[in-house]
């Protein structure tokens, strides 16, 4: 996949606030920030982790991928394994639940060319667990160990793991597992905050994930409502966690792993406006047409998009209901293009109207 520029203006914004990124190092995988791009299920695939990586994200991991789904070589599977080398720091997660199967995919996923390879331990979708996979490997404690070092030594690249903080809160154990991985030979644990049960209801348990920052042998991502720039400056600042996972929160505001990099009163010198919005509608754009060669996956992901960042603006819904029915690619650029210069040049107003609220994409694979 052939990487874009962008303007030289846009250019400019971002190079000002990836001055802030630290490059971090956990286990043997190093990272240019600590801020990271969550897994999500049809959304991070290659084009969106390209993206997300130019615009400061310092690691990516692709959506869940069925680890049977590799092994009978589905070609629609196998493309999910896509990498770039231009790409951020890359994982692929694989979720299955037998050790056979999840080798054999992890050999082969390691043939794309990721830095390291992630097992889904937190998908609390029925379809998932009763087989026994995603969040239901978090009960199955006696067959991890081998399960992980089995899979470690099956490749040569680090393994790593996500997990939530427990299947319900009578068995909230996150802290045995990262055990069970330390001694296993995985190199970090991303946690999302909550439990299997709750699945996204509630809040993130950013108390649970300090302490088990501070007791875990392993590097801890904590995950979980991360969603505003202020808030994970703030979070950035105090914890005790390796790393900070981001997953809606980059689905609203593109630029969130560069706008929490430093504090607001500094931000305020760098504002993305409705043209920085619209070039990189159009970077992504390309990059999904480079990726996928079937041009309603191109608009249905395109338009998923750009209701997700129009949300919260003026005129939004009356926006999304020209976008729906929209029927080729060169009307939809046209509404977008529209709609984004539609906006007043007071770039703070546009911004201002970005929000974020809790019932926000409640169902996920982890
Ligand atoms: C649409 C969607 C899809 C998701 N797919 C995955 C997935 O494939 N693998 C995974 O480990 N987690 C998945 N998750 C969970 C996220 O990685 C993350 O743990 C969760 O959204 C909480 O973080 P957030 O509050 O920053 O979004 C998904 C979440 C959403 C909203």
């Amino acid at each position: 996949m052939n990487i874009k520029p962008f303007s030289i203006e846009l250019q400019a914004k971002i190079h000002l606030l990836m001055k802030y990124r630290r490059p971090i190092k956990l286990g043997e995988v190093e990272m240019s920030s600590k801020l990271v791009l969550a897994p999500m299920a049809q959304i991070t695939h290659l084009p969106f982790r390209l993206l997300m990586g130019q615009l400061g994200a310092g690691m990516g991991i692709s959506e869940l991928v069925s680890a049977k789904g590799i092994n009978y070589k589905n070609d629609k599977t196998l493309h999910m394994l896509s990498t770039s080398k231009d790409e951020t720091t890359k994982g692929l997660q694989l979720f299955g639940e037998e050790i056979p199967a999840m080798i054999e995919a992890a050999t082969v996923a390691e043939s794309y060319a990721p830095e390291f390879i992630d097992i889904n331990m937190g998908c609390p979708v029925n379809k998932v667990t009763k087989k026994g996979g995603g969040s239901a490997l978090l009960k199955r404690t006696e067959g991890l160990s081998d399960l992980f070092s089995e899979m470690r030594k099956s490749i040569n690249i680090p393994l790593s793991i996500k997990i939530r903080t427990g299947w319900d809160e009578t068995c909230r154990n996150a802290l045995d597992i990262c055990q069970i991985a330390y001694d296993s030979g995985v190199e970090f644990v991303s946690v999302h905050g909550r439990t299997r049960s709750q699945l996204y209801k509630g809040l993130a348990d950013w108390d649970f994930l300090e302490n088990l920052a501070k007791d875990s042998a392993l590097p801890i991502l904590g995950n979980g409502d991360l969603v505003n720039p202020g808030m994970i400056y703030q979070k950035s600042l105090s914890t005790n966690c390796h790393a900070l996972m981001i997953g809606r929160g980059a689905l609203k505001n593109p630029f969130i792993f560069l706008e929490s990099l430093v504090h607001e009163s500094e931000r305020k010198e760098v504002i993305f406006t409705p043209r920085d919005f619209l070039e990189i509608y159009f970077h992504y754009y390309d990059y999904l047409a480079q990726h996928f060669d079937w041009e309603p996956k191109i608009m249905i992901t395109l338009k998923k998009q750009i209701m997700w960042w129009s949300y919260g603006l003026t005129n939004a819904s009356h926006f999304r209901e020209k976008v729906f029915p929209c029927k080729n690619l060169e009307e939809l650029h046209d509404l977008v293009g529209n709609y984004f210069e539609s906006f007043s040049s007071d770039p703070y107003l546009f911004r201002q109207k970005l929000h974020f609220d809790q019932s926000f994409m409640t169902a996920g694979h982890g």
